[in-house]
C-alpha cells in the first residue's frame, strides 16, 4: 500500500502544529511540567524498578497516556523508533531492554525536548545507541523499511494529520515490523473548545479519535492485527494500547 505523501498543511494545521511544539518546548524550558510524574507513570503501567534507573529530569517530564513498551519483548527488536519521543522516558527503557547492538531513533519535533534527552544520555554515560532527531512525525525522515519496531506514547493524538503519522509509522516499518503506542481514545463529543482552540488541540485531547475511527486509519495506513486494549478511564478522553503489525511480505 502506498503512504500518503507529506502534503503541504493547511493554515490551521500550521498554526496547531506551531502552538504544540511552542508548548512543549515551554513546557521543557521553564521546567513546567504536570505534578508527581512517577505516579502517573506508575499508574500508567510502568515498573518501579525500570523507573528508578532514569534521570530525574527524564521522569519529571513524563507526559504520556500509559506505557507502550507494557507487552513487548523488546530483546526481539534491532531498530526501533519512537516518535514523538518528549524527554525520552520510553526511548531509554526500550534501549536498555534491546539487543546492546540495537539503534534506537527517537523523534520529536521539540528541540528543547531532544536536548533534554540527548543531556539525560550524556549524563548516563551514553549508554546505548540512541540518536535523538527533531524532526515531525508527520514527515519523517526516515526512509523506508528501516526499522522493525516503532514505538510512541501519547504523539498520534497531537499529529493534526493522524493518519498521516500513522502511515509515515507504517511506511518505515519492515514486513512483519510492529507498532506499539500508548494514546488516547474518546467516547463522545470532546469539549467544544477542543475542536476550535489551538491551545485545546496542543494540551492532548483536540486530535483525539474514537475507537472506530482509530481502528479505520490503522487499517487505512496498511495495518493488521490490529488490538486496541487496556482501557483506562482519563475524562474527558480514555487512555488505551494500540498493538499493530506491518504484513509480512512473502518473497
Ligand atoms: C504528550 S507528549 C509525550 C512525550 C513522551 N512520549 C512521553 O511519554 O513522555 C507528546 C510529544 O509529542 C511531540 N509531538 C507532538 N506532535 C508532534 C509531531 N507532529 N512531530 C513530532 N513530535 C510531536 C511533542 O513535542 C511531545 O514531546
Amino acid at each position: 500500500m502506498g503512504a500518503p505523501r507529506p502534503q503541504k498543511q493547511t493554515g490551521w494545521q500550521d498554526l496547531v502544529k506551531s502552538q504544540i511544539r511552542r508548548r512543549y518546548d515551554y513546557l521543557c524550558n521553564a521546567d513546567d511540567f504536570p505534578p508527581e510524574p512517577v505516579a502517573r507513570a506508575l499508574k500508567g503501567g510502568y515498573d518501579p524498578d525500570a523507573l528508578s534507573t532514569l534521570p530525574e529530569p527524564v521522569l519529571a517530564a513524563y507526559s504520556g497516556s500509559g506505557n507502550p513498551l507494557a507487552d513487548i519483548d523488546l530483546s526481539l527488536f534491532q531498530n526501533i523508533a519512537d516518535l514523538g519521543c518528549g524527554a525520552g522516558i520510553d526511548a531509554l527503557l526500550a534501549a536498555a531492554a534491546m539487543p546492546q547492538s540495537g539503534q534506537l531513533i527517537a523523534i520529536d519535533f521539540s528541540p528543547a525536548m531532544i536536548a533534554r534527552l540527548t543531556d539525560a544520555h550524556v549524563a548516563m554515560g551514553r549508554p546505548y545507541n540512541i540518536h535523538p532527531i527533531v524532526a515531525d512525525i508527520e514527515a519523517l525522515p526516515l526512509p523506508n523499511a528501516s526499522v522493525d519496531l516503532v514505538i510512541a506514547n501519547a504523539s498520534f493524538n497531537l499529529a493534526v494529520a493522524p493518519a498521516l503519522a500513522l502511515a509515515q509509522a507504517y511506511r518505515i516499518l519492515t514486513s512483519g515490523g510492529r507498532l506499539v503506542a500508548a494514546d488516547f481514545i474518546r467516547t463522545g463529543p470532546l469539549p467544544a473548545e477542543a475542536a476550535i482552540n489551538p491551545m485545546a488541540w496542543s494540551a492532548s485531547i483536540g486530535g483525539v479519535m474514537k475507537e472506530n475511527e482509530l481502528t479505520k486509519a490503522l487499517t487505512s495506513a496498511g495495518f493488521k492485527d490490529i488490538a486496541i486494549t487496556r482501557h483506562r478511564n482519563a475524562p474527558p478522553v480514555v487512555a488505551v494500547q494500540i498493538s499493530a503489525s506491518k504484513p509480512k511480505i512473502s518473497v
